[in-house]
């Protein structure tokens, strides 16, 4: 049942899941265990140096078996071999999706195209390198002649997110003396406050957009450039040292004003939400260097090899998509919370929000009928232990199954051994509790644990930009597994449209209020009365 005619709900693996699944109520992790004195061992997997634990989940060998099933009788084998080919397996939008291409070695390339496209990456980075490090060694001068100390990315969604998070994940390896800023809401708030710390003589601003058409991208740069020429005296600041496009679309941002040698570019099979690998990462470039960056992707392109290379069973972004795939079709899960027990992978659940939401918040298959099974489920989370202060409790005596992935490193340079021992151990702790439960004392029901709560352990052995770079790049094959599994296409966002077609809409100054729906304008009403 491969290709036209697939649907995972028909194969004989779904129908067994099913039947699974309806017997689970009368079993605990911890028979699993019992039964099976080998799982905390079988179900553990190391790829370079992240470690996945997933004994802890609410599978039996036998349901684990028939995850593997579902995913040979899906059509993931042949959709990876696809992509990682460079066919338009984004059909919506005709596109081939590459972002692999961007961590890729000359040696990975198997056909003259690919070679190509390589030599078009190698020469792109070459160009990140040179002005990042023009820019970390105070070559790149202001319109004054002084060295850069501030950046600014301005960008949204894709092209924020990830370069936001690695930049904060990876702040034991920043530069020293110039600070990264983020702005990205069209929010004034954000932006105007972020400018009156600043001295625009030694700030830069990388111009962040895959389209460079993006509303708030463009109207926050407007902002800026006013800026600059209110406290510069600068006219068409966009014109001057202090602006960097980092766009798929050249001609859109020469068409802006900017400096052609002052655009890195990428290519169209770049998507946002995958892009920090590309020109869009020039912050995390000047913030880590270079060097630092090369890692990364050198991290990236590992976890491409195992996800391409280790059998199912043995493969790091398969079994975790076939989790969640358990839990949100069969038992019925709604929601999946990610917990980093590091601070700065604050912003992780955040970036897997627009990487999994985005991508597998669809109902549509790829033959274009409508789903009959859920798809891709609602992401969520926060950094432990602050998580563990706030809505822990639900977790542990709520209602609802909520899988959770908590992601650790074993070393933190920044910490010390006593914060960072306690940081580890109430991680442990929570997943051992959520798992075993407690039994309640006569009459004191509020104290019952029902235990029996699944997670995945994730523990890098140290929060570096190649370790960053896998750990990213295992969430992006992870994704697209269970879009594959689903039918679905992972690299479109056709969702979004709707709102920006209507916001544009209600910002139109000759737009005749009684076309609105009533809520909409008594909405109105009152905000002409309040402002
Ligand atoms: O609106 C969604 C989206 O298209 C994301 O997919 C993308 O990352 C973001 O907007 C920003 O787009 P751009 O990089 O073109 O400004």
């Amino acid at each position: 049942m491969k290709d036209n005619m697939y649907s995972p709900t028909a194969t004989a693996a779904w129908s067994t899941l099913t039947s699974l699944a309806a017997s689970m109520n009368s079993q605990t992790i911890q028979d699993f265990f019992h039964s099976d004195p080998k799982r905390a061992n079988q179900m553990t997997l190391q790829v370079n140096e992240l470690l996945l634990d997933y004994s802890k989940n609410l599978v039996s060998n036998e349901i684990f078996q028939q995850l593997l099933a579902l995913a040979e009788q899906s059509n993931l084998k042949a959709h990876r071999t696809a992509m990682f080919a460079g066919e338009v397996i984004n059909t919506t939008e005709d596109r081939a999706v590459l972002h692999a291409a961007l961590r890729a070695e000359p040696e990975d390339t198997t056909s003259p195209e690919d070679l190509e496209r390589n030599s078009l990456v190698k020469a792109q980075l070459e160009q990140m390198r040179l002005v990042s490090e023009k820019i970390r060694n105070g070559q790149w001068q202001g319109s004054t002649g002084k060295k850069i100390t501030d950046v600014i990315n301005i960008g949204i969604g894709g092209s924020d997110l990830g370069p936001k998070l690695a930049c904060n994940g990876l702040n034991e390896y920043a530069h020293p003396d110039i600070k990264l800023h983020f702005i990205s809401n069209v929010d004034g708030a954000e932006i105007l406050s972020t400018l009156a710390k600043l001295n625009p003589e030694t700030t830069l601003v990388a111009l962040a957009s895959k389209t460079f058409t993006t509303q708030e991208t463009l109207l926050n740069a407007k902002t800026v450039i006013h800026w600059f020429e209110r406290t510069l005296g600068l006219a068409q600041a966009q014109t001057s040292s202090h602006f960097i496009g980092l766009t798929a679309n050249k001609a859109n941002a020469v068409a802006y004003g900017i400096p052609e040698s002052q655009i890195l570019g990428f290519a169209e099979w770049v998507g946002g939400r995958y892009s920090l690998w590309s020109s869009i990462g020039l912050s995390i470039a000047i913030s880590i260097g270079f060097d630092g960056f090369v890692e990364m992707l050198r991290g990236a392109r590992e976890m491409d090899i195992h996800f391409q290379q280790a059998p199912l069973d043995q493969n790091m972004p398969v079994i975790m998509a076939l989790l969640g795939v358990w839990y949100s079709n069969f038992m019925g899960a709604q929601s999946s919370a990610v917990i980093p027990y590091c601070e700065r992978l604050l912003l992780l659940p955040s970036y897997l929000q627009q990487l999994d939401m985005e991508s597998n918040g669809k109902a549509t298959t790829l033959q274009g009928k409508a789903t009959d099974y859920d798809t891709g489920p609602i992401i969520w989370g926060q950094t432990g232990t602050n998580g563990q202060h706030a809505f822990f409790q639900l977790l542990h005596q709520g209602t609802r199954l909520v899988p959770i992935d908590f992601i650790a490193a074993v070393k933190d340079g920044l910490s010390n051994e006593e914060h960072h021992r306690v940081l580890l151990g109430n991680m442990l702790g929570q997943s051992a509790a959520l798992m075993t439960g407690q039994s309640a004392p006569e009459a004191e029901q509020h104290r019952y644990y029902p235990g029996n709560k699944p997670s995945n352990t994730l523990l890098i052995d140290r929060l570096s930009p190649k370790n960053f770079g896998a750990l990213i790049a295992l969430y992006e094959h992870k994704v697209f597994v269970q879009g594959s599994i689903w039918n679905i296409n992972c690299f479109d966002q056709w969702g979004v449209e709707l709102g920006k077609k209507m916001a544009n809409k209600l910002l139109d100054d000759n737009l005749d209020r009684t076309t609105l729906d009533p809520s909409s304008q008594s909405l109105f009403e009152h905000i002409d009365r309040i402002k």
